[in-house]
């Protein structure tokens, strides 16, 4: 997508062993490039929300290995300890954090490639290239979400009296900054503005990092679309008035049988989408799926830093500098649940770089029949 007219990714190889990401924990105030020369470098960028969204930390990720091989070639004395050293930055990038599935996907994916290749230079020139794979079908998936997604706002537009337009909500940042390029949620919705279909986003601000208020509406705002910042608990009043057409997410991980783990806040929009027959779609590239489980229950939920519930950024007022103010009493304790989970009988549909499917195991296996 385009920042002041040119083309951006969120990750991309600048030059050997230097990889370079939009550091997202200052937009919307400033748009900054940041160089990653190590593991350590990119454990911390996707730990600390440098980078974040599902697809986006799997490609850093995916990058993350291609240091790690350069890194395991520069002290490895045979190909033994190559491996160790691999295994052992894999651990860590894994680590960074649990719940979106893309992350450990992209470092297997990445360990099973070069795992194929014999001799050490080829096993970083494999890295780099599965790197660079990893981020081109990111890409490529979401703008197929969004050429499948967009039939649904058609359809809603081509119901409503000339000129009428349609409201999506979206919660959380499932934008391109979520991922290496497009977005998942907002593909379908990027896609409608471009064709032409007048569309309108209610963006929930996504308390506590509000990636909806600072992330989602920033990206929109950079691309022309018409949008409202709304606060969290806003929603299921809108939809009471009837000013909400059609709900879309993204997702962390979806398991096959159609829970959805997404941004804390998520399962509450679903509930208020249910309860006002307003149509609730969740949009994913196949790499979110979760093949290994059954029950949303079990998808290890991501607890953060209490501190980003007493403490919000902001830019003041009076001088434009960005400041951090508390927002609750001292000796007020904090919870910090980073996701939720949204049961797949809430879920209308999903959208995949495939098209529609139910949120069900029979719908998944249908759309990906060789996993069947
Ligand atoms: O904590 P984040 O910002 O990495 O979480 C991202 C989300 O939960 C988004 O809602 C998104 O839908 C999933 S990532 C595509």
């Amino acid at each position: 997508m385009k920042v002041n007219g040119k083309h951006y990714r969120t990750v991309w190889k600048q030059e050997d062993g230097v990889v370079q990401i939009i550091n997202q924990r200052h937009l919307p105030f400033a748009f900054e490039i940041e160089d990653l020369r190590s593991v350590s470098e990119v454990c911390v960028a996707i730990k600390d929300m440098h980078v974040r969204g599902a697809g986006c930390i799997g490609a850093t990720a995916g990058w993350g290995m291609y240091l790690a091989a350069l890194s395991a070639a520069a002290d490895a004395h045979s190909g033994d300890h190559f491996n160790e050293i691999l295994q052992s930055h894999a651990a860590d990038l894994i680590a960074t954090r649990p719940t979106a599935v893309n992350l450990a996907w992209a470092v297997k994916r990445q360990l099973a490639a070069i795992a194929q290749i014999a001799d050490v230079a080829g096993k970083v020139a494999r890295a780099e290239q599965v790197a660079a794979e990893i981020c081109d079908e990111d890409s490529d998936w979401c703008r197929r979400i969004g050429e499948h997604g967009v039939k649904l706002i058609r359809q809603l537009a081509d119901h409503k009296p000339a000129g009428g337009v349609v409201n999506v909500l979206t919660h959380c940042n499932a934008g391109w900054l979520a991922f290496v390029d497009h977005g998942s949620a907002t593909a379908p919705i990027y896609a409608a503005h471009d064709a032409g279909i007048p569309v309108h986003v209610w963006v929930d601000e996504t308390r506590p990092r509000n990636q909806g208020a600072r992330l989602t509406a920033w990206e929109l705002a950079e691309h022309g679309v018409p949008h409202t910042v709304i606060v969290d608990n806003a929603g299921g009043h809108l939809m009471q008035r009837g000013l909400v057409d059609l709900v879309i997410t993204g997702t962390d991980r979806t398991t096959f049988t159609g829970d959805v783990a997404n941004k804390i806040g998520t399962y509450l929009k679903a509930l208020a989408a249910r309860d006002n027959g307003v149509p609730f779609y969740v949009a994913l590239p196949s790499s979110t799926i979760d093949w290994e489980t059954s029950d949303g229950m079990q998808i290890p939920i991501e607890q953060r830093d209490s501190e980003e519930v007493t403490v919000i950024e902001g830019v003041a007022i009076v001088d434009g500098s960005v400041q951090s103010v508390k927002l609750t009493p001292g000796g007020s304790a904090a919870r910090n649940d980073a996701f939720d989970v949204t049961p797949a009988r809430l879920v209308t549909g999903l959208i995949c770089e495939r098209g529609f499917c139910a949120a069900s195991e029979a719908g998944v296996r249908e759309l990906f029949p060789e996993r069947s």
